[in-house]
């Protein structure tokens, strides 16, 4: 691909950057998106699986499904993407990296400053009394764990439809947006708020902000520049662009 100077100019003369990333990210590492033609949402119903309302109606229909992503997490490994982000923050003395994905792919592939703005499907907690759940999980149990200090059900600590997002880290998250001059929005939809409002944030501070996606998205048309392709195959060549040229 080629990339405008404008665009490699911009991310040589930054020194803030922030990135957003959403399940495009680790589609090119097996994880099927949500929104795509073939993706989760497609055949299945978020409010029964991704809503507390669902939980609550089928706990053990959550809990499974839940089981089945992290087997499907458990087998996935860092794509080209994942790792030319973290080489990326080398690059940077202030490099932010804002994700919706839950499944820790990031941190495999290196990347250190990582928020994490809809939780995560490694950890778990108690409904009730909100305590972390810190025993092994057996992903081919069928039946749903409770709490060893109260008894109340375990729930994956992933954000869920309707539920508040961790606040300081979405605190962290939009001042490092507002703050930054490159922000890069990779493989999201930009459909769910309030992660959805972060590239607009950018844009109103004055950031360049750069979309990632093979597909247009509701941000495309607001974006400075459009790089319509994959995160995998994008991500390495942008960041070889700039090293070299970059200094810290
Ligand atoms: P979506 O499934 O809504 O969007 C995925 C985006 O990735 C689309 O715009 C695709 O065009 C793009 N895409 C597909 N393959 C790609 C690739 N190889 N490289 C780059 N981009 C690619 O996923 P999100 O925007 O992450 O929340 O969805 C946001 C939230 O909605 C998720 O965190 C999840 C979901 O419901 C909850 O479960 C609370």
């Amino acid at each position: 691909m080629n990339f405008t100077n404008d665009l490699i100019e911009s991310l040589i003369k930054a020194d803030k950057i922030a990135v957003l990333t959403g399940a495009g990210m680790s589609a090119e590492s097996g994880i099927k998106t949500f929104r795509d033609p073939d993706g989760l949402w497609a055949k299945l119903n978020p409010e029964e699986l991704a809503s507390i309302e669902g939980f609550m109606r089928n706990p053990e229909t959550v809990w499974n499904w839940y089981n089945e992503r992290r087997k499907v997490i458990a087998m996935a490994n860092p794509n080209e993407g994942h790792i030319a982000l973290a080489k990326m923050e080398t690059l940077y003395s202030n490099f932010t990296l804002i994700t919706q994905n839950i499944d820790r792919l990031h941190q495999a592939a290196g990347s250190k400053n990582v928020l994490e703005l809809h939780g995560n499907i490694v950890e778990n907690h108690c409904l009730r009394c909100k305590k972390p759940y810190l025993e092994d999980i057996d992903i081919n149990s069928k039946i749903l764990p409770v709490c060893p200090l109260c008894g109340g059900k375990i729930r994956p600590s992933v954000v869920w439809f309707g539920e508040q997002l961790p606040q300081n880290t979405l605190f962290e998250a939009e001042k490092a947006t507002e703050e930054c001059q490159v922000f890069l929005s990779i493989g999201t939809s930009t459909e769910v708020y309030p992660a959805a409002a972060l590239p607009y944030i950018a844009k109103n501070n004055g950031a360049v902000v750069i979309e990632i996606n093979p597909r247009m998205t509701s941000f495309s048309n607001e974006a400075s520049f459009v790089l319509n392709g994959t995160a995998a195959t994008v991500l390495p060549e942008l960041v070889k662009s700039i090293a070299g040229k970059k200094n810290k």
